[in-house]
């Protein structure tokens, strides 16, 4: 008789880490009271060429509430993610065959809650809010050293639409 299980794979450490966080983690709108947990986030994983200050953020979140996500787990914050609406001009929503624009901004995740899904999941969350004020198409500036973004956006199903170079001239 087969014994119970059998033929069953057991999880590795990566999927158990996956499936306990969907269970414990909460995505949900940024609140005031995230300011703070979440400005140490930005500075530490979000700053690229600038580090967004807490008059930023502010200011983040009084322009686009619906577009503002934190990760909660166990009461602590351990990912963020904001964005908006952009208005590129007319000639180009038609060339990008788009009616809305809309981007991501900045996205972190504590180091010690990586690869559980964390970043997916706020980016799902963005992505709706994003289809139900319309918007049809994301784009976003990724540093070309962010190799676990660019995985990630990948996985997520961006396509590079540019590179952005740059060479430093001898004085
Ligand atoms: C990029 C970042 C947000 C990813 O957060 P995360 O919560 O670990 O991402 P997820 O767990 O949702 O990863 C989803 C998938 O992305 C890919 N990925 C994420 N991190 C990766 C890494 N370090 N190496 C390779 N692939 C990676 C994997 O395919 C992963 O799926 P898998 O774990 O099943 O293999 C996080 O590493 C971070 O905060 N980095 C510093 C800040 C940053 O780069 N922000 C984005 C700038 S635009």
């Amino acid at each position: 008789m087969p014994q119970r299980g059998a033929g069953v794979k057991p999880l590795t450490i990566h999927q158990r880490n996956v499936r306990e966080t969907a269970v414990k983690m909460r995505v949900r709108k940024f609140e005031v009271g995230d300011l703070d947990q979440v400005l140490v986030l930005a500075d530490r994983y979000a700053s690229w060429d600038t580090t967004p200050t807490r008059a930023d953020i502010e200011g983040f979140h009084s322009a686009n509430p619906d577009f503002f996500f934190v990760a909660e787990f166990n009461k602590k914050i351990v990912g963020f993610v904001y964005g908006r609406e952009s208005s590129p001009p007319a000639e180009t929503l038609d060339k990008w065959k788009s009616r809305k624009v809309a981007s991501i901004e900045t996205l972190g995740v504590d180091e010690d809650y990586r690869r559980r899904g964390i970043a997916t999941s706020l980016l799902t969350a963005l992505f709706e809010a994003f289809k139900q004020k319309g918007a049809d198409l994301v784009t976003l500036s990724v540093p070309a050293a962010g190799l676990a973004a660019i995985k990630l956006y990948g996985k997520m199903g961006f396509e590079p639409r540019a590179h952005f170079l740059w060479k430093r001239l001898d004085a």
